[in-house]
């Protein structure tokens, strides 16, 4: 059946993905359209949210988006800078000022359908600098906020003859306590959509569009054990049997200790083990990446030889022929939709050319193209699943490959005359000591890629102290992206790069540490917690002793758009410290204080 649905105009990444995940749970399906999308691309909609944007409005800024959606007989909202985009289109005005940050109390002076329910003042959430001070004709003020006695105007604007709102907070986000029923109320009162997207039903109709699809042929998948390889396997093999169903499982060599052969165990007792294939190419893989230490040339490397051994296994395997399924989930899909907003921050591999041509001839499956992680979960539990498999770390898929980092044994001091002083400075006034290192490793800063060097901070701070101190050091001092805090106790007068290359020793030591990491979140009760661990080993001695620098990474975080450092309780981080110093070949273990953005999640 067709669901009624609305589209979310993605003009800021972590935004609009959550206003379209917000939609969804209303049981309407909400899709993310490029600001640049042609209009016909709007046309299937009953209605049109306009997210957030780091952009100013009040300066011009992302402007030359598709105005044509304002001529289409649907209803709009905008949200922050959505909101100050519609004032400005019918005829208001927006400046630069009256910013507001954080929870705010909004003042609804009288009722309107879009509030129906709800109070009259609701705690909403701001976060914008540019502000709506006029609106155009037809359009009136539908709320206000309070701040220290001064009215903040046009909190809430809208136009029911054109059936045009605006609202300055973000509906979306938690912080607004009744965000939810605010956007049901426009979705489904004013846009009149009729809910009929749930899990339940996406798990019926998946199964029938992969029948329709397949027809009689047979699908091979590939399945790296994680989430979203899971759960496609366990649908396309509910769909099709598993008889008509070839699994995959390529070890790159840069697995988790142990881990292809759980992931094939996984399998079995998943009731998959029919057509089970397995191919290790760790050594196929090493030899492609032997002296190479470029982070986006590693990637690119891994990418190809995956495509390379895939392909010619299934030829081996006379399975070729058959459609290739693939896990990919609508995140995968969007992140690499060529759009003009997005700079290649990291290539993932999915989307090579080979596959891409394949889809278009129409010989890819995936089942799960427009699924959010946290409904792949779900799904997954419908299909039965058990939990631990379902809740599993994500695991990137060139694996530890990006959590290696190589060098050729020399320093990268790039703009260090420039960042030292800025940070010897900063340093003093949080009273750590701090030092440059000559490396690199990879970040986001303002959605563009920004390849800069960490910081290791020594000495002894409470936790939020130390996040205030990475939050202030990534901000101001130039060619920085990254912050780790010494878990060694002493500070190095240097740090020196060794010469160090993807290896078997490198990457058996690298397992061994993560292993440990693993073991010591499981043991602390912190797995479920974290959303994601990476171990990542930088070829750094920090003494005259040598040995590598050990990094990890605690997060959580949502979407992966953004993440927050977790605070680790000081036994787990001690048990870490002992525990991995003590493995040969290592000098130094350092946490990852650092949010996301500025730094991205993996190092490279
Ligand atoms: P970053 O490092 O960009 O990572 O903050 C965001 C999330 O994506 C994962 N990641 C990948 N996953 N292929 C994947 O399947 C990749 O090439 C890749 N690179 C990063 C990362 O582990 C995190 O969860």
């Amino acid at each position: 059946m067709s669901h009624d649905r609305i589209a979310v105009v993605d003009f800021g990444g972590q935004y609009a993905h959550l206003i379209a995940t917000k939609v969804r749970r209303l049981g309407v399906l909400a899709e993310i359209r490029q600001p640049e999308d042609p209009i016909e691309a709007f046309l299937p909609y009953k209605g049109i949210i306009i997210s957030g944007s780091p952009s100013l409005s009040s300066h011009g800024e992302d402007q030359d988006y598709n105005k044509a959606i304002y001529d289409l007989d649907v209803p709009i909202l905008g949200l922050c800078f959505g909101h100050q985009e519609i004032a400005k289109h019918y005829g208001g005005e927006v400046i630069h000022g009256g910013r507001e940050w954080g929870p705010a109390d909004l003042h609804i002076p009288e009722e309107h359908p879009l509030f129906r329910g709800l109070g009259p003042v609701e705690q909403v959430w701001m976060s914008h600098y540019d502000s709506v001070v006029s609106v155009g004709p037809g359009f009136r003020e539908l709320g206000y906020t309070l701040t220290g006695g001064k009215p903040h105007r046009f909190a809430a604007i809208g136009s029911d003859s054109l059936r045009r709102y605006g609202f300055q907070f973000h509906a979306e986000v938690d912080d607004t306590v009744h965000g939810t029923e605010m956007l049901r109320n426009f979705v489904l009162e004013i846009c009149g959509c009729r809910p009929s997207w749930s899990m339940e039903r996406y798990l019926e109709e998946a199964v029938e569009r992969i029948r329709q699809q397949v027809g009689n042929e047979s699908v091979f998948l590939l399945v790296s054990g994680g989430v979203d390889s899971t759960v496609a396997a366990v649908l396309l093999g509910r769909a099709l049997g598993p008889g008509r169903l070839h699994l995959l499982h390529i070890d790159n060599g840069l697995m988790r200790k142990n881990e292809s052969a759980q992931v094939l165990a996984r399998f079995r007792e998943l009731g998959l083990g029919e057509h089970l294939h397995f191919v290790d190419a760790g050594a196929t893989f090493l030899k492609a990446l032997e002296g190479v230490v470029e982070p986006e040339e590693k990637r690119r490397i891994i990418g190809d030889t995956f495509v390379e051994v895939f392909q010619a296994t299934a030829e081996e395997l006379g399975i070729a022929h058959h459609l290739l399924g693939q896990g990919t989930i609508y995140p995968d899909t969007i992140e690499t939709g060529g759009t003009r907003r997005a700079d290649v921050i990291k290539t993932h591999h999915n989307r090579v050319p080979i596959i891409e041509e394949m889809i278009r001839q129409g010989k890819v499956v995936e089942p799960l193209a427009e699924l959010y992680k946290v409904e792949v979960r779900e799904l997954g539990e419908r299909l039965g699943i058990p939990q631990d498999l379902l809740w599993r770390h994500p695991f990137p898929g060139p694996g530890l490959g990006v959590r290696l980092l190589c060098n050729r044994g020399e320093p990268d001091c790039t703009g260090f005359e420039e960042s030292e002083p800025a940070l010897a400075r900063l340093a003093g006034e949080l009273g750590l000591q701090a030092l440059l290192l000559p490396i690199r490793s990879v970040g986001v800063k303002a959605d563009l890629r920004a390849y800069e060097h960490p910081v290791l901070l020594t000495g002894e701070a409470p936790w939020e102290e130390l996040l205030r101190a990475a939050t202030l050091i990534t901000k101001e001092v130039p060619g920085v992206n990254r912050c780790i805090w010494n878990l060694t106790g002493h500070h190095p007068a240097r740090a020196t790069p060794l010469a160090a290359y993807v290896t078997p020793e490198r990457l058996d030591l690298l397992r061994e540490a993560d292993a440990i990491v693993t073991e010591v979140l499981r043991t602390h009760g912190l797995y479920d917690e974290i959303w994601q661990c990476p171990t990542v080993l930088v070829p750094l001695a920090l003494g005259p002793e040598g040995g590598e620098l050990v990094v990890v990474r605690p997060i959580t975080s949502e979407r992966a758009m953004t993440a927050r450092p977790y605070p680790m309780p000081k036994a787990a981080l001690e048990e870490i410290r002992r525990r991995v110093l003590a493995l040969p070949g290592v000098g130094g273990v350092a946490l990852d204080i650092t949010s996301k953005p500025p730094a991205t999640i993996e190092w490279e």
